[in-house]
């Protein structure tokens, strides 16, 4: 059963690369094929979510910064994708200046929150794709969810990085929601022919803290994963046979029963 709310999943690691978009748009795909009403935010300047999906930047009219703004409201700023059941929040470069022209106001955290607050009606899942940082388009995207999914690439120093991303989830928790858990951390891009790829699954999985949230199924690193986005596709509609696509899915199914229990 889907959540009787609309579940939001920050996606988040400030490492920049780690596959944050690329599970953003292929989770959403994978939930909206399952009829779960989803909904990606592109919270990075950067819109590579939206150009993924095929919606180049002179189509972006408002977006995720206009909502912050409650400029607009989230039914003027989603749109529809060529996914039936997977609606899209685009970035627009405003989002660029978003921290230095907010500056000073009040509720600058709570902004997307607020803006969130009617998505429940709508959609089942919302994901927010945010961009490489720790600083206040990321805050604005903890304070607004429920969850936190972290994609995390098998490299030297991955275990670092996750310790900095703790701290500020704690941090976030203790001043503006208390109630934000951890969805889940997901391997990225991992080769097993290569040894520290190896060695640093076993340290994540082994860590004291970490070791519980991280999900079994991994992502294999995979060219058609990286060749998907130019075709403004999602991996698994480009090529669903992939090995990246099927890992996609498999870890759909995954985060399914995690969120929702077994079927
Ligand atoms: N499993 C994979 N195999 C091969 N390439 C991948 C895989 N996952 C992601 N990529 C590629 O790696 C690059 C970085 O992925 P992505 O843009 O999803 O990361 P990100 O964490 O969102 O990056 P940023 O921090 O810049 O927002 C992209 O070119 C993407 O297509
Ligand atoms: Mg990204």
């Amino acid at each position: 059963m889907p959540p009787d709310r609309a579940r939001i999943h920050a996606v988040v690691n400030q490492k920049g690369g780690v596959a944050k978009t690329t599970t953003a748009v292929n989770l959403a795909t994978a939930l909206a094929a399952t009829g779960r009403r989803t909904l990606v935010v592109d919270l990075d300047p950067q819109g590579n979510a939206s150009t993924g999906l095929g919606i180049a930047a002179d189509r972006r009219r408002m977006g995720a910064w206009d909502l912050m703004l409650a400029r607009a409201r989230l039914g003027d700023v989603a749109m529809g994708t060529d996914i039936a059941g997977f609606d899209l929040v685009p970035s627009t470069e405003r989002l660029f200046g978003a921290e230095i022209e907010l500056a000073g106001e009040p509720s600058r955290e709570t902004r997307l929150r607020d803006a969130l607050a009617g998505a429940a009606q709508r959609y089942d899942y919302v994901l927010i794709d945010c961009p490489p940082s720790l600083g206040f388009l990321t805050i604005n995207a903890l304070t607004a969810a429920a969850r936190v999914l972290v994609p995390l690439q098998t490299e030297f120093l991955a275990l670092e990085g996750l310790v900095l991303l703790k701290q500020t989830v704690e941090a976030v928790r203790a001043a503006l929601n208390p109630r934000l858990s951890y969805a889940g951390i997901l391997l990225t891009m991992s080769d097993r022919r290569n040894r520290l790829s190896v060695e640093v699954e076993a340290d994540v999985r082994g860590h004291a803290e970490f070791g519980r949230f991280v999900y079994d199924t991994v992502i294999p690193r995979n060219v058609r994963v990286s060749e998907a986005p130019s075709h403004g596709k999602p991996v698994i509609v480009y090529d669903m046979k992939a090995s990246g696509s099927q890992a996609y899915i498999r870890f759909a199914g995954e985060f399914l029963r995690r969120e929702e229990g077994a079927p």
